[in-house]
């Protein structure tokens, strides 16, 4: 077998794992639910929920992934220690590949309007205005043809392979993002009304504190960091045995959440502004317009309400957004992509260029049945799946792989472990409190 691809350095991987975790989670789902969760009590327990439990099953995914230096499938049976632990790693792998790939049949769709967006405003800056208002109406013309370009450049990416490919990107694209979101913000806050966003967003109001916030935030961060689809464990089979995972998995944390935070400092005040402008931005209930109105409605209105130089903030900020979904869907994509080369020996290329068509079908059924299944795919991935793929990668490194052999990997790359605060905590985390807690959240979900 030829030897297996890796990231080049510690900075590739930390861009194409922050780049993977940083998405339309983290610029669209994490200021919406702030804003219809009552602002700064919401982000508070949301980062709670992202260094208490979520950095944990990070930390676990990264380990499995390295120790096995295979797809999410074989690495499970890997760590299993017998013939039923075998069974069930496999299926929970098999379980996590489609997932990671339904989530890319959804994520494709909403990143092709992003792409619309993006090339509307250059549209009707000339002036096309059947085109612009073509590109921004809701039609399976326009889906299908953005969602197939966007797949398109997806494809490509990953059939560079990790490093000329996934590496080289993230580390071009995730630069230019912080960059253009910082731009927007000071922007931004030189507008009326950004102030009173600004107070929603970082004043905590205790009164808005309930169980349902809890959940939504432990939600949103273990969707912002990409955990139990095995997206996370292929990077981690990616990363030489000299880097220390502990650190590694906190860099990409602490990326992943101030980027969460910064988007916040964008979209909050600029609902308030866009409210300030005249646009309806809460609904007749008093609740915040959310989901793909919040983006598709307000802030083009927003944009618009800027005069020329809106039509390049416009621009600005859907090629921010098309960015950082596309490093993420690249990391869906390589889930199903490492299974398929590492089992069958497959080309690359060719694997990527068959998994790219058939998640292009299931995206075109989608579209063909928007009403039904939209939604449905969306709630069967992240509600249902996610948290219990997350549970079960905390069964396997809690209680069904060996203590030893799991410290014995963690120490390569980070000598002295053993005696770190992480060494106490970490093990008793992903048996416990990890488990417990998700399951909880999952039954309110499920229930409530
Ligand atoms: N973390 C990504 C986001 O915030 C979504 C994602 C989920 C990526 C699962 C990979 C796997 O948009």
């Amino acid at each position: 077998m030829s030897s297996r691809e890796q990231f080049s350095s510690k900075t590739g991987f930390v861009m194409a794992a922050a780049g993977s975790a940083i998405g339309l989670g983290n610029i669209w789902g994490f200021p919406t639910q702030t804003a219809s969760n009552g602002g700064a009590a919401f982000v508070a327990v949301y980062f709670l929920m992202t260094f208490c439990l979520a950095y944990p099953v990070l930390i676990a995914e990264l380990v499995i992934g390295r120790y096995a230096r295979a797809n999410m499938v074989n690495a499970l049976q890997e760590v299993a220690i017998g013939p039923i632990t075998q069974k069930l790693g496999m299926g929970v792998g098999i379980y996590g590949v489609i997932v990671a790939s339904l989530i890319l049949s959804f994520y494709g769709i909403i990143a092709g309007w992003m792409i619309c967006f993006l090339i509307e405003s250059v549209a009707s800056m000339l002036g096309y205005e059947q085109f612009s208002s073509w590109l921004t109406s809701f039609g399976f013309e326009r889906n299908i043809l953005s969602m197939a370009v966007f797949m398109l450049l997806t494809m490509s990416i990953v059939a560079g392979g990790v490093e000329g490919g996934i590496e080289k990107w993230s580390t071009r694209l995730m630069p230019m993002l912080l960059v253009l979101m910082v731009v927007l913000i000071a922007y931004v806050l030189t507008q009326d009304g950004a102030a009173q966003g600004l107070r929603v967003y970082l004043l905590p109001d205790l009164s808005h504190f309930n169980p349902a916030l809890v959940l939504n935030a432990m939600g949103q961060a273990f969707f912002s960091l990409s955990l139990g689809v095995g997206t996370m464990l292929i990077y981690g089979s990616y990363l030489g045995k000299e880097e220390s995972l502990p650190k590694l998995g906190a860099a990409v944390t602490l990326i992943d959440a101030g980027i969460a935070f910064t988007a916040g400092l964008l979209i909050i005040p600029a609902i308030y502004v866009a409210k300030e402008l005249g646009t309806t931005v809460f609904a007749e209930s008093g609740e915040l317009i959310a989901g793909p109105d919040l983006i598709f409605q307000v802030l083009p209105s927003l944009f618009a309400s800027m005069g020329s130089v809106g039509y390049l903030v416009a621009f600005a900020f859907f090629t921010l957004m098309t960015i950082a979904s596309l490093t993420s869907s690249i990391s869906m994509l390589e889930v199903p992509v490492a299974l398929v080369t590492e089992q069958s020996g497959m080309a690359r290329k060719r694997a990527t260029a068959i998994i790219s068509s058939v998640i292009f079908a299931v995206s075109t059924v989608i579209l063909l049945n928007f009403e039904q299944l939209f939604d449905f795919v969306i709630n069967l991935t992240t509600v249902y799946s996610q948290p219990l793929l997350a549970v079960a990668i905390c069964v396997f490194s809690g209680w069904i792989w060996h203590r030893n052999k799991i410290l014995a990997e963690i120490k390569q790359g980070h000598e002295d472990i053993e005696d770190s605060l992480f060494w106490k905590i970490w093990p008793i985390y992903v048996k416990f409190f990890c488990p417990v807690l998700i399951l909880a959240a999952f039954l309110q979900s499920v229930i409530g």
